[in-house]
């Protein structure tokens, strides 16, 4: 079985081929940090115009590296929701023409279910596992049940982590995209030890039981931070510091907030689980300290750890095409009339879900 994934709903124009033996058998993605550089973040009318510009020969390239005609797909698969719903419109409609054009199965995709999936295509992780998902929009700790059944167990209550780095690091002075760029000064901090005594910065919500998080108030403790730095250009020295505690104090919140969870995981899903698994996915899940700690914490509880190689965290088509295959493979495809959704929560059921 082969499907052709297409994603469109952020800044990122993507199309890929993966197979059911997880065999990805063209990627192919395309950025459009350029289009969006000078506005310092992602303008949407842009983002759908460049995603139009430039999705179909992102497909023909993509069944070229392949070397298969469409009709020898068996499926396509198309983010459907959530994101920007003008670049959704754009892929989605793309795949529905497609699948027309050649009588194949449409699948609509959930773009944060493709992003819980990928650890199934990249090490084959069986269900129940627990997730932490990462991304620009979205911060969330969920059960992965099975294909289409997730629980949440925490979200964010303000700003997506994503969003908090990409905030700080435009407050620091750093080029967008913001996330990868205060990772890379943080690693040229010298001294971390009094990085973190000179730019404390707090872990809201840690002291709660449940899993959930809060980020707008690091962000605010960044730009106080930050205003008391000398007037004129940032030193370069202050920046790689002050980025340094603040992915310290990311790291210490997702370990704070995970260890909650796993908690509440195993007690749940001890018994279903043979090997329990944690699992981190979406765009933030590059980060390496990140990754790290939460290793360390996974281990201290025996659960075996899983995390996508960086372009595969971040928006790819792969992770779209692999949604496509569990769902065709458990019979389950779309109707051509299904709607884009801007909003499209994992568990519908979340009490507060901010999805
Ligand atoms: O999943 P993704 O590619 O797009 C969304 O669906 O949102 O995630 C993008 C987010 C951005 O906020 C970006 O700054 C962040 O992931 N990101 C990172 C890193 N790489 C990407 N954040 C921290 N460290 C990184 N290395
Ligand atoms: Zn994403």
């Amino acid at each position: 079985m082969k499907v052709l994934g297409i994603e469109t709903s952020c800044d990122e124009t993507a199309a890929a081929i993966v197979d059911e033996q997880r065999n990805i058998i063209a990627n192919l993605v395309l950025s459009q940090l350029d289009e969006h550089r000078a506005f310092g973040g992602v303008v949407p009318e842009i983002a759908a115009r460049a995603h139009i510009d430039h999705l179909a020969t992102l497909i023909k390239a993509a069944l070229e590296d392949a070397k298969l005609k469409p009709e020898e797909l068996d499926g396509i698969a198309a983010t459907c929701g959530p994101g920007l719903i003008g670049g959704v419109m754009v892929g989605m409609m793309a795949g529905k023409a497609m699948a027309a054009a050649h009588k194949l199965p449409f699948i609509a995709v959930n773009h944060l279910e493709a992003h819980a999936l990928t650890p199934r295509l990249t090490d084959d992780v069986a269900f129940p596992y627990l997730l932490l998902l990462v991304s620009g929009g979205h911060t969330q700790i969920l059960a992965a049940e099975d294909v289409g059944s997730y629980r949440q167990i925490g979200t964010t209550i303000d700003d997506a982590l994503g969003e908090c780095f990409d905030k700080s690091a435009k407050l620091m002075g750093l080029p967008y995209p913001g996330g990868p760029n205060l990772e890379k000064a943080a690693k040229e901090c010298a001294d971390p030890a009094s990085a973190l005594e000179r730019f404390p910065l707090p872990r809201p919500l840690c002291d709660r039981p449940d899993c959930d998080f809060s980020f707008s108030g690091l962000k605010t403790a960044v730009r106080t931070h930050v205003d008391k730095l000398p007037p004129g250009p940032l030193r370069m020295e202050d920046v790689a510091a002050l980025a340094c505690a603040f992915e310290h104090a990311v790291c210490e919140i997702l370990v704070n907030r995970c260890e909650k969870a796993i908690r509440q995981f195993m007690q749940q899903y001890g018994d279903r689980a043979k090997s329990p698994s944690f699992v981190i996915a979406g765009g933030v899940a590059a980060n390496q300290a990140i990754r790290a700690s939460l290793k360390d914490l996974t281990a201290r509880y025996d659960m075996s750890f899983s995390a996508p190689p960086g372009k595969l965290c971040s928006d790819n088509g792969a992770m779209i095409a692999w949604a496509g295959i569990e769902r065709l493979r458990m019979g389950l495809s779309d109707p051509l009339d299904i709607a884009a959704r801007p909003r499209w929560p994992l568990d519908p059921d979340a009490e507060q879900s901010r999805t």
